[in-house]
């Protein structure tokens, strides 16, 4: 079952190269390239009715925890790729404090169980609230983001897309993460075909990104296992870790505190890494570790210097980082180096250092990585 792993968690972390696979199978259109962008082919395949994604004018999305995060990627995405205004709330906040109604808006609701009793009543609200207008423009149009299509979330709303991550033992969110992410990929290019916001040698171009994904994933895990358990053993003690990361990395900054506070039970923030030098910076001397995500793109060089802003705090710098890159290697004290990519895919490889800092480091304090106290895979009340 475990396959020779210590835990499922570590086991799920593994299978992401193979989900982030299957997901390129499954949706992208192989026999799309640039040159077909003439003809009827849509480079993406999510078999959704095409009214429901024709004439938006803004998105909303719901989700809890992990999800939410993937959420927040899927936000950038959108607003980058197909232009179109994306609004990310918290099930729990949104089903008691819903935003005035927006015409000619979709409501995704993200669940990797499909069973969490805050998103699926956030949606039901929405839903229902949305249905009794009168003016079609208000219309419910709902898509669910799922990694268990026979679960209660199919039952509330009409569409959703498999993430196929394959079932998830670990209450740590890893594989379901990346296949969340994943589907945002090919809902904001859809989006942006048919839309008309990308050249198809850009679509061309971010579908080569991906293909290249699950070899990059691989290598991340081949080439740094060994020296993150070591890193866990250095830091396995220490109370409080910052994450920083900016634009699209932001959730990522979040996400990786998440895992850290979730299994290790280690205080963890994650924060914008501009929004640092208003409270957080007073947190910072040589007893907290800052995890910096740095990856190549339109806010590289703004993470670099929040970095060192840090580091004459006499933080402790760790960067995800892009391999072989010299200002990185002079900034951090301690680098992740990954693969470069398009910015907009660095979320994935990004986020694979700090599954397995979270891992070892929860191992290494003898915890119980797959069942953390006080929680559950799903949470199903309220
Ligand atoms: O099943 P869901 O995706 O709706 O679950 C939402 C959260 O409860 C979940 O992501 C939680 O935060 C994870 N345990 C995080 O690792």
């Amino acid at each position: 079952e475990k396959q020779g792993f210590k835990h499922f968690m570590l086991k799920e972390i593994y299978e992401q190269p193979g989900v982030v696979r299957t997901a390129l199978e499954t949706y992208i259109n192989s026999a799309w390239t640039a040159d077909s962008a003439n003809t009827p082919l849509s480079p993406i395949s999510l078999g959704l009715p095409a009214d429901l994604l024709s004439g938006l004018e803004h998105l909303q999305i719901v989700a809890c925890g992990t999800s939410w995060h993937a959420a927040l990627v899927g936000k950038y995405l959108i607003e980058e790729l197909a232009n179109l205004p994306v609004m990310v709330q918290y099930a729990s906040e949104f089903r008691y404090s819903p935003t005035p109604l927006i015409p000619n808006t979709l409501t995704i609701g993200v669940t990797q169980s499909g069973e969490t009793a805050d998103t699926l009543a956030a949606l039901e609200m929405e839903q229902d609230r949305r249905a009794a207008h009168p003016d079609p423009r208000f219309a419910p149009r709902m898509l669910g983001i799922t990694n268990r299509p026979e679960s209660s979330l199919s039952r509330l709303i009409p569409h959703v897309i498999d993430t196929h991550a394959g079932i998830e033992i670990g209450v740590a969110a890893t594989k379901t993460f990346t296949a969340q992410v994943m589907a945002f990929y090919f809902l904001a290019i859809d989006l942006a075909y048919r839309r008309q916001t990308l050249t198809s040698d850009r679509i061309e171009a971010i579908l080569n990104g991906l293909h290249q994904l699950p070899a990059f994933i691989e290598q991340v895990l081949e080439s740094q296992e060994r020296y993150i358990e070591e890193l866990a053993h250095e830091f396995n003690e220490t109370q409080d870790f910052i994450f920083l990361g900016r634009g699209i990395n932001f959730p990522i900054a979040l996400e990786g505190a998440l895992k850290l506070k979730e299994i290790s039970y280690i205080h963890a923030e994650g924060y914008p890494a501009g929004e640092m030098k208003h409270g957080p910076i007073a947190l910072l001397d040589a007893k907290v570790p800052v995890v910096a995500i740095a990856m190549p793109g339109s806010v590289y060089d703004k993470v670099l210097s929040n970095a060192q802003e840090a580091k004459a705090r006499d933080a402790q710098l760790i960067g995800v980082v892009p391999m072989n890159d010299t200002d990185a290697q002079e900034t951090f004290d301690r680098l992740l180096p990954v693969p470069v990519v398009d910015e907009l895919l660095s979320p994935i490889v990004a986020v694979i250092p700090l599954q397995l800092l979270a891992y070892h480091i929860a191992a290494r304090r003898g915890l119980d990585v797959d069942q953390p106290r006080n929680l559950a895979k799903s949470v199903t009340v309220e």
